[in-house]
Parts: C-alpha cells; structure tokens; sequence
C-alpha cells in the first residue's frame, strides 16, 4: 500500500482525495496534519504546505507539487534535495492558460473597458475599427504551458514569438534566447505575455528597463509569478504611456491586500490567481500514474530540475 501525505493550500483535500480514489482506491491518503506515522508516508502531494514539513518524513519517495509552479516547494530552504520532485503538466490547465491570455489580449485590444462604460451610458460608437493584424504577441517562456499558448494563439490568426532559455522550433513561431534575443523579441511586441517560473533568474524581470524595450503603448499579460513583476515599474509605465494596459492574475502578495493601488487602477485588469487551476478530473490520473512509476522504478513525468529552479 501507497501512503500519500496531502495538503492543498487551505482549501479542504477532500474533492482532492475523492479523485484520487476514484483513480486508484488502494491508495491511503491522510490530510496534512493528520498524517499519522511520518515513518510510513511514501509520497507528498503539496500546494503550499509550510515550509520545514517535508524534512520530517524521512522515507519519502517522491514529492508532487499541486501546480504547474514549484516555487512553493524549491522556496522551502528544509527541502530534502535528493527526493524527484515532478509537477502539472495538463493539457487541460493548458488550454485553460491559453484562454486567460486570449480572452484579456481581445479585451485589452477590443478596449471592453471603455465599452462598457458607453453601454451604461446607453452610448452607441460604432464607428471604430480594430487592426488585429497590428497584434504580435511575446510569449516569455515558452515552456508546457507557454507552448500550447503560442499554438493557439497562431491558430487564431495573431502573429506570435516566443523567449526561453533553451532555443525552440516550432512552425510559424520566432524563438529568442538570451538577452540579446529578448530585446530583440520585445522590439517587435506589443503583447508581452508571461509565463515564466519564478526563480532567482527571473525575479524582478518585469521593470521598467524591459518595458523601455517595447513600442511605446504595448500592453502587459502577466499569469507567471506576482515576483516577475516590478510593480511600481508597472503604475509608472502606465502613467507615462509606455504601457497602454495590463492583465494580471499573479501578484507579489496574495490575496491583493485591500490597499494595494492596483485595485484602483482601471488601466489593469485583475483577476485572482485563477488563470489556470488544477482540474483534478484530468490532473488526477497523471499524478497516480507518477506514484505507479515511484513505485516501479519507471522514469517519471514532469520531472523539475532542482539546478535550474523548474
Ligand atoms: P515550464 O514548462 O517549466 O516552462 C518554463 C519556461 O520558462 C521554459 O520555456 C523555460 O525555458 C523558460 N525559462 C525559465 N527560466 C528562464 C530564464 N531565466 N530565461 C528564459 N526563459 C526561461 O513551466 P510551465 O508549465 O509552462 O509553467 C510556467 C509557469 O506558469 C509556472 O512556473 C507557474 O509559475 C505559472 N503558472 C501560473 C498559473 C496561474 O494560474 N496563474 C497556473 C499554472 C502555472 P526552457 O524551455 O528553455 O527550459
Ligand atoms: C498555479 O499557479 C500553478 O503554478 O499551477
């Protein structure tokens, strides 16, 4: 028998553990912090658990972030460094990211915002029309989700490019790398859309020098980590027109505290943190088939490399 350790930030893990059974009923799940013996706990499945928690079960086999992120575990300076470590990689929470950067790069170039304060004015403009062939979208990361983001985005017509640290190819989609090609890339952007993992290298990305590198009046997606953004950099490019709006799901506090200027700020668009959620229907068998693999010694899906933080 599997013994599995869960705890899924401070929502309860109940749905959770329903399917995971219904994947494979054998396994014994027992929610963080009643887990029992640490001795017996073979496998942690963890979004968010605190930090130093980890080291106190000392025949772990395998440790499951709860995310496509994994900065909630590498963060834990107690993380036991030997046990593999694998992460989401679901096209369902793929599909779902893509439709987040769709659904606010068509809001933002559609200017909803402004449209909709005409409707409450009963006002009818009609007489504006909207050049989307102007739209070239940077993708910086083009990893799992970042990938599936570039496809649909070019399969519904909009010009695309992508940056990573490891070079690219894919069909009609321009790969950067390196500084040099990042700036490069951000020349010709308007819609820069981040998906990077938050790690030291990409900390504070988002400042002001950066947006200095696109047209002026481009617009900010960013669904990655609150860390990448510089968020004062952010109010001053939107107040001095280099950015012309912005979509945000991530943030360096989370929840947004009540104070916090962005709320405000009608120029971004914020939603919380829910770009793309784990859909356990699909997510639930990927993680099972990882604990089967642990179990038989079979190379593992979604694996992090712990050197480069992802
Ligand atoms: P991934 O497959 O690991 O892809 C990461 C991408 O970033 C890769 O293309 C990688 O380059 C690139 N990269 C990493 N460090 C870089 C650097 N220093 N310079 C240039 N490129 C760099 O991760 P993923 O599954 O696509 O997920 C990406 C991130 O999205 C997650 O880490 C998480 O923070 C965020 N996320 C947010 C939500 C939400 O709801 N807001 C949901 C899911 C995920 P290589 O390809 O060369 O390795
Ligand atoms: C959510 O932020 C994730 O990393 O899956």
């Amino acid at each position: 028998m599997t013994n599995v350790m869960i705890k899924v930030g401070d929502e309860s893990a109940e749905s959770y553990i329903g399917a995971l059974k219904h994947v494979d009923p054998s396994l014994n799940i027992l929610e963080w912090p009643n887990y029992g013996n640490p001795d017996e706990i073979d496998v942690a499945m963890v979004w968010k658990l605190p930090h130093g928690e980890l080291r106190k079960f000392p025949n772990l086999k395998l440790v499951i972030s709860m995310a496509a992120g994994v900065d909630h575990v590498l963060s834990d300076p107690h993380y036991p460094k030997d046990i593999p470590l694998v992460r989401v990689t679901d096209p369902h929470m793929a599909r779902s990211m893509a439709h987040w950067f769709i659904m606010n790069i068509l809001q933002l170039h559609r200017e909803t915002a402004y449209y909709n304060s005409l409707r409450l004015k009963k006002i009818w403009a009609s007489d504006k029309a909207f050049d989307t062939d102007s739209i070239c979208v940077g993708i910086m990361g083009l990893g799992y989700l970042g990938v599936h983001l570039a496809t649909m985005l070019s399969n519904i017509g909009l010009r695309v490019q992508g940056w990573s640290r490891t070079s690219k190819k894919l069909e009609g989609i321009r790969s950067f790398t390196g500084d040099d090609g990042l700036a490069e890339m951000l020349k010709a952007t308007n819609y820069l859309a981040c998906l990077l993992p938050d790690t030291p290298a990409t900390k504070g990305i988002l400042d002001r020098s950066l947006f200095e590198k696109m047209p002026k009046g481009s617009f900010l997606l960013n669904a990655g980590r609150g860390n990448q953004l510089v968020e004062k950099d952010l109010t001053m490019a939107l107040d001095n027109g280099q950015i012309k709006g912005a979509a945000l799901d991530v943030f360096i506090e989370e929840p947004l505290p009540q104070n916090h200027p962005f709320w405000n700020d009608h120029r971004i668009i914020i939603t919380p943190h829910h770009a793309a959620e784990v859909f356990m229907p699909s997510a639930a068998k990927a993680f099972v088939e990882n604990i089967e693999r642990v179990r038989s010694g079979q190379p593992l899906k979604g694996l992090v490399n712990q050197k480069v933080g992802y």
